[in-house]
């Protein structure tokens, strides 16, 4: 499948066409952007922090890093501690560089990160880059190809990361970009179905992890290419027209399964003769701890590619126990984000430690690492989400009960609800009767029937109880002060057909005193 673009010259129909649409993007600020760019994840926003300014200041040392990294990310110690000593030392040599102290064999401590889904991969390079406040991108592998056409060019995510600065390409050029699921671009037989394609953009991002020129404006992009031109012919603004890739760091990831097959084997034949058996037992991520750039090779990866990445990151999979602390304690926790969503309707939720550790356990039952903590959480609280916001009840507690029948546990919630709140309600009508024998000098009493209906009613109408009855009986204190006259009456009491027709049931009692006086 080509794209005209790719080959050499369009129709002239199509570049009517062609024409048309960029007219007409030119008419609004044209997008800063292309198309290919809606593979990125756009949930975080530009970052700003202590790179916001021209001149790039690095301070900090690998534990104030790893210490800012621990607020958020649970264990993954040693990942931590890993990337806290990358980034140091590379924005310390982008800052020497950028002082005109050349480094000039420094080598770029560009990252592989490896490790099973949802430990924390991006996490960990996301939180880092807010610390620095250096403008980040994550971007997939697998939405790339050769030849920019069907997924997305490589150099997209360079032109990303300066939209990410807001145009500034400056900042742009330390900044870091992610990019996950690169185990895909391996080319071994196994992996299916990309191999030419994969090989080609290793090509392509080794030269970006490496040092290259992008264009600040996408060939691909006719509108911005335009754009250009007129710009230019306008005189406007010079800038650099290219982006720089030298001091970018590069941070890829993948679960990279069958990697620990290929480490295992080779470490298995190094010992061919000896006793030991080193690794047999292991489980696959102490194995992927030993990988090396054989390993990676055998994998499917080009020499050259795997030669850009010197840093090698392990995560390990998380237990029942680190899902807990997750939620417990990670500032990042999910948790903190139910409470605001409750709080947004005046209601309060209470995470008990036996509710949190059941959303533990059945998260670790996902194998979806911390993902699955979204999704128990989401699957036990849906309903009372739903729910809850248009009922009266402004508070709960998440217990583990709640977690396994959330259901039950929500019925259970608002009949209990609904009780108390009779028992209150039930109290306002009868006090309702006190004050009115006070004011009056007459007892007034509601059977249970007739408390019950003025709730319903009330409940109905979204009245208060002390309004509805005031509404209802206004006329009472003086009927019934007649009857009192005329029969010497001083309590009376109210059924469910008072409450049902007040003035009705009220006439009548009148009429009756008149016949019973006469
Ligand atoms: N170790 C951890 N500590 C705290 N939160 C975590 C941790 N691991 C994952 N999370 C939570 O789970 C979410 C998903 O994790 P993340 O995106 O980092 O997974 P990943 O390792 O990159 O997985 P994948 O390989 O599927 O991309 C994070 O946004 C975070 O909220
Ligand atoms: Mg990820």
């Amino acid at each position: 499948m080509r794209d005209a673009f790719a080959s050499s010259q369009p129709t002239p129909e199509e570049f009517q066409r062609r024409l048309n649409d960029l007219m007409r993007h030119l008419q609004v600020p044209p997008p800063a952007t292309g198309d290919a760019q809606s593979n990125f994840d756009r949930s975080v926003e530009p970052t700003s922090g202590d790179a916001a300014d021209a001149a790039f200041q690095f301070q900090r040392k690998p534990r104030d890093v790893k210490a800012h990294l621990d607020r958020f990310v649970i264990q993954q110690d040693e990942a931590k501690k890993v990337l806290s000593v990358a980034l140091c030392d590379h924005y310390h040599a982008v800052q020497a560089a950028l002082a005109g102290k050349a480094m000039p064999n420094y080598t770029k401590q560009n990252i592989i990160l490896l490790g099973p889904t949802g430990v924390g991969k991006t996490y960990l390079v996301r939180s880092m880059a807010d610390l620095i406040g250096v403008p980040f991108v994550k971007a997939d592998a697998t939405k790339f190809s050769e030849t920019g056409y069907v997924g997305g060019d490589v150099e997209d995510i360079v032109r990303e990361l300066v939209r990410r600065a807001d145009g500034d390409i400056a900042r742009a050029q330390h900044g870091i970009i992610y990019i996950d699921e690169i185990d895909k671009l391996a080319s071994a037989p196994n992996s299916s179905g990309r191999d030419v394609s994969g090989r080609g953009v290793q090509t392509n991002l080794l030269k970006l992890m490496e040092e290259t020129e992008v264009p600040a404006r996408s060939p691909q992009d006719m509108a911005a290419q335009i754009q250009a031109m007129m710009e230019a012919q306008r005189g406007g603004k010079k800038g650099p027209a290219t982006i720089n890739t030298k001091h970018i760091l590069f941070v890829v990831s993948g679960a990279f399964d069958g990697l620990d097959k290929i480490v295992r084997k080779r470490l298995r034949e190094a010992t061919i003769g000896f006793a030991a058996k080193p690794h047999s037992a292991a489980d696959a991520v102490s194995v992927l701890g030993d990988t090396q750039t054989r390993d990676f090779i055998d994998f499917g990866f080009e020499p050259e590619f795997i030669g850009r990445l010197p840093v090698r990151v392990v995560c390990q999979p998380l237990a029942v126990d680190d899902l807990f602390h997750i939620l417990k304690t990670s500032e990042g926790s999910i948790i903190r984000q139910y409470e605001q969503d409750f709080a947004a309707y005046g209601i309060e939720v209470l995470f008990h430690d036996d509710g949190l550790r059941r959303i533990a356990e059945r998260a670790g039952e996902e194998k979806t690492g911390a993902r699955g903590l979204m999704t128990v959480s989401e699957r036990a609280l849906r309903d009372f989400k739903f729910e809850l916001p248009s009922t009266h009840v402004k508070r709960f507690v998440v217990t583990r009960e709640l977690v396994d029948r959330p259901a039950a546990a929500l019925r259970q919630l608002l009949a209990e609800h609904a009780n108390e709140e009779r028992v209150v309600m039930r109290q306002l009508v009868h006090d309702y009767g006190e004050r009115f024998a006070k004011e009056h000098f007459l007892a007034l009493r509601f059977t249970d029937t007739a408390a019950d209906a003025l709730i319903a009613e009330a409940l109905e109408k979204q009245l208060s109880v002390r309004d509805l009855c005031g509404q209802k009986f206004k006329d009472f204190q003086f009927g019934l002060k007649l009857i009192a006259g005329n029969t010497g009456r001083k309590e009376f009491t109210l059924d469910a057909d008072a409450v049902a027709a007040p003035e009705q049931v009220l006439s009548e009692w009148v009429v009756a005193s008149y016949r019973k006086e006469g």
